[in-house]
């Protein structure tokens, strides 16, 4: 299918075509007052935002952690990312368009549940600059449940034919007890070790992949069992929630629906964007300073609170995921339910290009991987027609 440029990109990303018809009308307004551009305001021709106004602040690690992390070494079930990949149970197929298939059979269909829906994606390319994390070259995804009330995630060792095995994620509220994590984990980043997770209307959640606990499998409860074990939910695995970073604005709110690591900016860095259904409410992405030594957002003088970078309205509808890297952005479209998904790319300071049925319907949270020329990752969500894709960069084009 030939990529069209629909006609609408004109409408959605009339600051783009300003900038680039008018350039020396933008020089005004690198000198508007900071106090004087409306952080929600997105119907200026104006999108350049303020990114003093975006701010994170972050939380003190959960002290539960560690109690709970003494409790699983103490019995040898306390285990690392490597050793859940060396113990993977489901694997994935390649379709004839080279998609990567969940696991489906006549008892057990990753593929076809309507239990569980794929959102979030990452690597470890985004986890280590070498593109290997333990030696393992592998996905993760996150999916939320139908209820949105617990987040699994899924770890694919590529190296070992596809194959990959879910845990659960828990947050740890008592010091020898966990629970499920309620939030929609439309998008994840792996980074080190950690794994960030975003919460829609809160900010950014951390999870601790030092700490893959080892739980027993028979029951439905999540958490202590009552016999001094712990369940969940019949995941062998769980991994722990070590901290999180808080949207603390309280003049406006800011949509945390996808999340990508982009290793080309120095530092490196997060971008977040939000889905809208339409462009009546303020659709932007948001890139924060990333401290590689920590793997924490970079905090300002205060030690805690962490200014945006970069803000801007993109003024997309549906958008469900993004990634920058070389300073171009890729940007995913779900359409609904029955029709294909489109991809933009776009080089800021350019009109967006649309690749119109780029994907199979339902894409969602986007991933870059240096290696292999460049390639995007996405996940595709709806029961049937769920994959993992893999593309190279040299796919997309940008005009
Ligand atoms: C835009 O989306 C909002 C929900 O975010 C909805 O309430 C509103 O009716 C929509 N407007 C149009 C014009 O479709």
């Amino acid at each position: 299918m030939l990529p069209l440029l629909i006609p609408i990109v004109h409408k959605c990303l009339h600051p783009i075509k300003y900038i680039k018809m008018r350039p020396l009308l933008l020089l005004p307004l690198l000198f508007v007052p900071s106090w004087a551009v409306d952080p929600t305001n997105c119907a200026t021709s104006n999108k350049q935002l303020t990114p003093s106004d975006f701010l994170l602040e972050t939380q003190p690690d959960n002290p539960n952690v560690a109690s709970l992390s003494a409790i699983f070494a103490a019995q040898n079930k306390k285990l690392t990312i490597s050793q859940l990949l060396e113990d993977v149970n489901h694997r994935l197929t390649t379709d004839s368009s080279g998609h990567k298939v969940w696991e489906d059979t006549p008892s057990f269909s990753d593929q076809d549940t309507t239990k569980w829906m794929p959102q979030g994606i990452s690597s470890s390319a985004d986890a280590l600059d070498v593109g290997t994390y333990q030696g393992k070259n592998a996905w993760v995804v996150s999916w939320h449940r139908e209820d949105d009330k617990s987040v699994r995630v899924t770890f694919v060792d590529r190296g070992n034919g596809d194959r990959y095995r879910h845990a659960l994620l828990v947050y740890p509220h008592a010091a020898d007890d966990f629970r499920e994590v309620p939030i929609h984990a439309g998008g994840i980043v792996w980074y080190g070790d950690i794994l960030f997770v975003v919460d829609t209307s809160k900010g950014i959640r951390a999870f601790d992949l030092t700490n893959v606990w080892q739980v027993g499998t028979t029951g439905e409860g999540v958490g202590k069992d009552g016999s001094g074990g712990y369940t969940a939910a019949g995941y062998k695995y769980v991994i722990p929630q070590i901290r999180w970073f808080k949207w603390t604005p309280t003049s406006f709110p800011f949509r945390f629906s996808f999340i990508a690591l982009d290793r080309t900016t120095t530092p490196d860095s997060l971008v977040v964007g939000e889905y809208q259904p339409n462009t009546t409410a303020p659709v932007r992405f948001v890139r924060w300073p990333l401290d590689y030594t920590t793997r924490k957002l970079k905090a300002g003088p205060d030690g805690k609170t962490t200014q945006a970078s970069w803000a801007y309205c993109v003024g997309i509808e549906r958008m469900q995921g993004t990634v920058s890297a070389n300073g171009k952005f890729y940007i995913s479209r779900s359409n609904g339910k029955n029709s294909a998904g489109d991809l933009f790319g776009w080089t800021p300071g350019s009109l967006a290009y649309n690749n119109a049925g780029f994907y199979p319907r339902g894409p969602e949270d986007l991933s870059f991987d240096k290696r292999n020329g460049g390639r995007i990752y996405t996940v595709t969500e709806y029961p049937g027609a769920r994959y993992i894709i893999d593309k190279p960069v040299s796919s997309v084009r940008f005009s």
